[in-house]
């Protein structure tokens, strides 16, 4: 969801800019632009739809620039619509992510304005422009301080003047990351708009002013200078690039061996079957728990549900899990005895933001799961477990997914061991079952081209239908949408046993019924379900644990036996086989229409 990058400095600044652009693609958007100070001039130009044929300014000279990928909130994604928005004389420019919610009062205050977008966004410069008319002699850091002062909503937002080479940047709600080289300075949405020059960065906090010019970055909070901590990322480079593959989202799914090693490093102790997250409580505080209560959205709800039930069978807690857009505090709990768990891979998602601000209101203690360093949930949460899947680019969570559940296993571990419900020898062989995720991981990856023959034989299927039990539910769910997001076919996934309180009636021979049939989720009650659907005459495709006995399926993947985490191994045919099937249908895998990566609105 709209990304913004900014560069000052020596380095050729507008190809930096756009193609930071290029690497924030991945958020989705609908229209860009990118405006370029050279020669005491600023100049802009804009695109509405892809940056594929952008042409960004001709500047020889150009000393400083931002850009920006807008996903449309106010007014549809044309032109004139796309950022950066300019003030009345063509002197300001600010390009915006997040919602302005009080800007229809402030642009009836600027009533002499000549407005030219839609957008809220465009009250910014104006406003700047007004606070510069008042007092000349201001610093752009003060003026876009008292200026944001006025601001109702979340915003991240950077200005470039025509006056000075100095990027002014700040946020409430929005994330910005800056980036230092010696050559100059960044800032961006997200670190991949960078990636490529400098992995040394510091997050700015919301209500943090900084001030980016071609020596240095300084950051101001309530008009004082503070220090500023500088992080080096370990993500590299490449791992923002396609790396040969056609597709991130292809490259991601096979990152998902070393994903879960990272996730694993140092964590597990077999020995003595303890695991350790670097998460600290207080005495008493585990031991006192009724409920652990996640909340998350789309692909990061699925990882809780998954995670949700091996909480309550290793730690004896009650768990419950909250789709974050509908969270209203978990009615009817003792927020002292529940521990709130966000799950999200970015770390910015709108709903699970608020909902975990929800929590925390009450007195929750809270815990994020993520994988971005430094995200937004990380400063709202008391503690966090990073999930440690490098970055992920393909809009579709794929390893995350997969380093998400791996990492809720790891937390049930931890609470099981902490609570004295899990035993000694329980935990030895869960935390050695988890050790052998990854190998089975590649082995699936290994027939990949099976998956994709049996994609290409039922991808004129009028549905899809995904059915599993216990932990295979949320990877049926998760299967199912995976589909339907990257190839734009009808897909539902079930609960094995429901299929017969009503879906059974969308079933017919066009509909294949694509199965979790993996030991430890009821193998035995899901095949009568399967049964059910192909009497029907649905073609009937099963992920079966080797060596268990079941013949009754047209087509038989094998999922390696290795015990607990079967149906996330299981999930990896899943993601291959909604890969083959948007690849073979040509659809944009990476960018599917109307999605964004990071949704950070509500
Ligand atoms: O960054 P988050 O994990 O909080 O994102 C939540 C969802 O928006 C995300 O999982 C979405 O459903 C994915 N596009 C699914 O592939």
């Amino acid at each position: 969801m709209c990304g913004i990058i900014g560069y000052v400095g020596a380095g050729d600044v507008v190809d930096i800019v756009h193609q930071g652009l290029i690497n924030l693609e991945y958020r989705g958007y609908d229209s860009a632009g990118i405006a370029v100070r050279a020669d005491g001039e600023l100049l802009v130009e804009k695109t509405a739809g892809s940056i594929d044929a952008f042409e960004p300014p001709v500047a020889d000279g150009a000393t400083s620039a931002i850009g920006h990928t807008r996903w449309s909130t106010h007014g549809p994604p044309t032109e004139r619509n796309a950022h950066p928005h300019l003030d009345c004389d063509d002197s300001i420019a600010v390009v915006h992510n997040g919602i302005i919610e009080n800007y229809t009062e402030l642009k009836a205050e600027l009533e002499d304005h000549g407005f030219v977008s839609e957008t809220d966004t465009e009250v910014v410069p104006h406003l700047i422009e007004d606070a510069f008319e008042d007092d000349p002699d201001q610093s752009l850091v003060e003026v876009v301080s008292s200026v944001t002062d006025r601001l109702e909503g979340s915003y991240a937002i950077c200005v470039l003047r025509r006056d000075e080479d100095e990027i002014v940047a700040t946020r409430d709600g929005s994330p910005l990351v800056l980036g230092h080289d010696e050559d100059g300075s960044f800032v961006a949405s997200d670190v991949p708009a960078f990636l490529e020059h400098t992995r040394e960065v510091s997050y700015l906090a919301d209500g943090q002013v900084a001030a980016l010019s071609a020596d240095g970055i300084d950051v101001y909070e309530a008009g004082e200078l503070v220090d500023l901590e500088v992080e080096t990322v370990d993500w590299e480079p490449e791992a923002a690039q396609k790396a040969g593959y056609d597709h991130f989202m292809r490259k991601e799914i096979h990152e998902q061996p070393t994903a879960l090693r990272q996730a694993l490093t140092g964590r597990l102790d077999d020995e003595a079957g303890e695991v350790d997250l670097e998460v600290s409580f207080p005495d008493g505080y585990l031991d006192s728990l009724e409920e652990v209560q996640f909340v998350a959205a789309g692909t990061s709800y699925y990882a809780a549900l998954f995670g949700a039930r091996l909480v309550e069978s290793l730690a004896d807690l009650r768990a419950s899990v909250f789709l974050a857009s509908e969270y209203d505090g978990g009615a009817g709990r003792d927020p002292w005895r529940t521990l709130t768990v966000a799950v999200t891979q970015s770390g910015e998602t709108k709903d699970t933001m608020d909902a975990i601000g929800v929590a925390a209101d009450l007195g929750a203690g809270t815990l994020a799961v993520t994988n971005v360093v430094g995200s937004s949930v990380t400063r709202a949460v008391d503690q966090t477990v990073y999930i440690r899947a490098g970055p992920e680019i393909g809009v579709a969570a794929s390893k995350s997914f997969a380093s998400q559940v791996m990492t809720l296993a790891m937390v049930a571990i931890f609470l099981g061991r902490a609570r004295g419900t899990l035993s000694r020898s329980a935990a030895r062989r869960r935390i050695d079952e988890l050790g052998s995720v990854p190998g089975a991981i590649q082995q699936v990856l290994d027939v990949e081209e099976e998956v994709r023959e049996t994609a290409a034989e039922y991808l004129d299927a009028e549905a899809f239908f995904f059915i599993g039990r216990e932990v295979g539910y949320p990877v049926s769910l998760e299967g199912a949408l995976k589909l339907k997001e990257i190839a734009y076919v009808h897909a539902e996934g079930f609960a094995a046993g429901e299929l017969k309180h009503g879906p059974l009636a969308l079933v017919t021979e066009e509909s294949p019924v694509l199965s979790v049939l993996t030991a430890g989720t009821a193998p035995e009650r899901t095949r009568h379900n399967v049964a059910e659907a192909q009497a029907r005459g649905a073609p009937a495709i099963g992920f079966v644990t080797e060596g268990l006995d079941i013949d009754q399926l047209d087509v038989a993947f094998t999922v390696p036996d290795v015990g607990w985490m079967e149906p996330l191994v299981a999930n990896v045919y899943l993601q291959l086989f909604a890969y083959h099937v948007a690849n073979e249908l040509d659809r944009p895998i990476d960018k599917p229409r109307n999605l964004a990566k990071s949704v950070t609105v509500g």
